[in-house]
């Protein structure tokens, strides 16, 4: 990935697998088309010409293979055994399909976070295509639309948190960035004890965890959390209820740790863009590039106005596209200013210095608050602003984990949530509350929302813990049943999740 866009443009020329389009996968995908358009205000209907583009074909197999990020090697659960999946990139309008084939010794899935497929191919099990069966191999095909950063991962109980997570980037047909060079950075976190992952004996025991600080320090609620708000976790450790998150032991950037991580170069003078991606189960980022402003471009894909910060808040789920000037040469370190942990480095060409330059964050930085953020309008897309009260709304509470490792939308636990149902059109709206001690990124497939009053469009919106709110809307115009939950892994298996069912 240490190559320039136009280099990299050529690379890929080369590759594309040119074949016949496929019949059923298309098909469904049409039906999913006509149905958007109903909802398109007049003149803003996709040209299916503008959609149309070859078949690129890429291979998946998962497998436990053994791994060493500098902790020593554990079994990680891989996509063709690294510890990230291959980044699959595409054109807008391109037919991705993606063959996997399953060599674990459980069933699998893959889920295409953020991208509006058809329910078909939205990798959750039984809803409708049942999971991939150990030794079984599955073809997913689908149309690569809209362009943005996106990510895969399985949607069966913790896989994710043992490695199996990777970039999806769909490029838009006309590239209206200027930048000089771009690359993808996939955030991970990772136990490597004795298994890793959901098998790691060390369980965080209260909500003094990294994906609490997140929500709490960021989200200015920084005195409430210190205010003794300590949960204790009770028995579910002893194999009772549901699994606690595990302690996390090494955080990961495209597989690599801090310590032994291949720098990113830039040159003095370019523009360069960064795709970032939080792909852990349960760490909530603020990420710092030390020297540097980031100017936020998209948010989880999805275009906005152009925003400057000094961190980057990003929950797991999130995806955010943002540029930066070369202008500061230097040795850099990209950290979590949460933890205060070094995540990988950004080294100037030229530069021999093994020191790192030294930051000088103001006291009052700026972020990518969601308030501060604001949406673009975009072709193919239902329009930004709300066009009068939704249809329907929903109150959704979440809570859990004070006294229970079980975890609520509405005191109800998964599978026991209450199934929202919308009809094909229906703009409807959640409002969420959050009265737990941790942060949320609630995540809904098949669909885009808006966050707020800006227009701002996302499919994962981080609720702030300690009575954090939120509201989202969108226009129920994917048909199917889709999950909606939280993106911490531990979480959503815990109870955290319901289906929207459209149509
Ligand atoms: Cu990335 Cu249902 O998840
Ligand atoms: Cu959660």
């Amino acid at each position: 990935m240490n190559i320039t866009r136009r280099e990299f443009l050529k690379v890929t020329g080369g590759l594309v697998t040119l074949s016949a389009l496929g019949g059923g996968g298309l098909s469904a995908y049409q039906g999913v088309a006509l149905a958007r358009n109903t909802l398109m205000p007049t003149g803003s209907n996709p040209d299916p010409a503008r959609l149309a583009g070859p078949v690129r074909e890429f291979k998946l197999t998962t497998a436990v293979t053994p791994i060493d990020l500098g902790t020593g090697e554990f079994k990680a659960w891989t996509y063709n055994g690294r510890p990230v999946g291959p980044e699959l990139r595409v054109t807008e309008g391109d037919t991705l399909r993606v063959v996997v084939t399953n060599n674990l010794l459980e069933p699998t899935t893959i889920h295409w976070h953020g991208v509006p497929v058809p329910n078909t191919m939205d990798g959750v099990p039984d809803m409708p295509q049942p999971a991939i069966q150990p030794g079984e191999i599955f073809s997913y095909e689908f149309k690569a639309w809209p362009s943005g950063t996106y990510l895969y991962h399985p949607h069966v109980g913790h896989q994710l948190d043992r490695g199996l997570v990777g970039p999806l980037i769909i490029e838009p047909k006309r590239e209206p960035g200027n930048y000089d060079r771009e690359y993808v950075l996939m955030l991970d976190d990772w136990a490597t004890v004795d298994g890793g992952g959901p098998d790691s004996p060390e369980r965080v025991t209260d909500h003094m965890g990294h994906g609490m600080m997140g929500g709490g320090m960021m989200g200015g609620m920084m005195n409430g959390m210190m205010g003794g708000m300590m949960g204790q976790q009770p028995a579910a450790a002893a194999g009772s209820g549901p699994l606690l998150e595990p302690v996390y032991d090494a955080f990961s950037v495209n597989g690599q740790v801090a310590a032994t991580a291949t720098p990113f170069t830039v040159k003095q003078g370019e523009k360069v863009r960064l795709r970032l991606i939080n792909g852990g189960a349960t760490t909530v980022f603020g990420l710092r590039l030390a020297g540097h402003t980031l100017t936020v471009t998209h948010a989880d894909g999805r275009p906005t106005e152009p925003l400057a910060v000094d961190v980057l808040r990003i929950g797991m789920g999130e995806r955010y596209d943002v540029e930066f000037t070369a202008d500061n040469p230097g040795r850099w370190q990209l950290y979590d200013i949460i933890s205060s942990m070094p995540l990988t480095t950004v080294l100037y060409q030229g530069v021999n210095s093994t020191q790192y330059s030294g930051d000088n964050l103001a006291q009052n930085f700026r972020w990518n608050d969601y308030s501060l953020l604001a949406g673009l309008p975009e072709e193919g897309l239902s329009p930004l602003s709300a066009s009068g009260p939704a249809d329907e709304t929903f109150d959704l509470v979440l809570s859990g984990g004070m006294m229970s490792a079980y975890w609520t939308i509405n005191d109800r636990i998964y599978p026991d949530t209450e199934t929202i149902v919308a009809a094909l059109g229906q703009r409807v709206r959640f409002n969420y509350f959050n009265q737990s001690p941790m942060p949320h990124p609630m995540h809904l497939h098949g669909h885009f929302f808006t966050v707020g009053s800006r227009g701002l469009r996302k499919d994962t919106v981080l609720v702030d813990a300690h009575m954090g709110q939120a509201s989202i809307e969108f226009v129920a115009d994917n048909p199917g049943m889709w999950m909606h939950h939280c993106h911490n892994i531990y979480h959503a298996e815990a109870g955290m999740m319901q289906v929207v069912q459209v149509g």
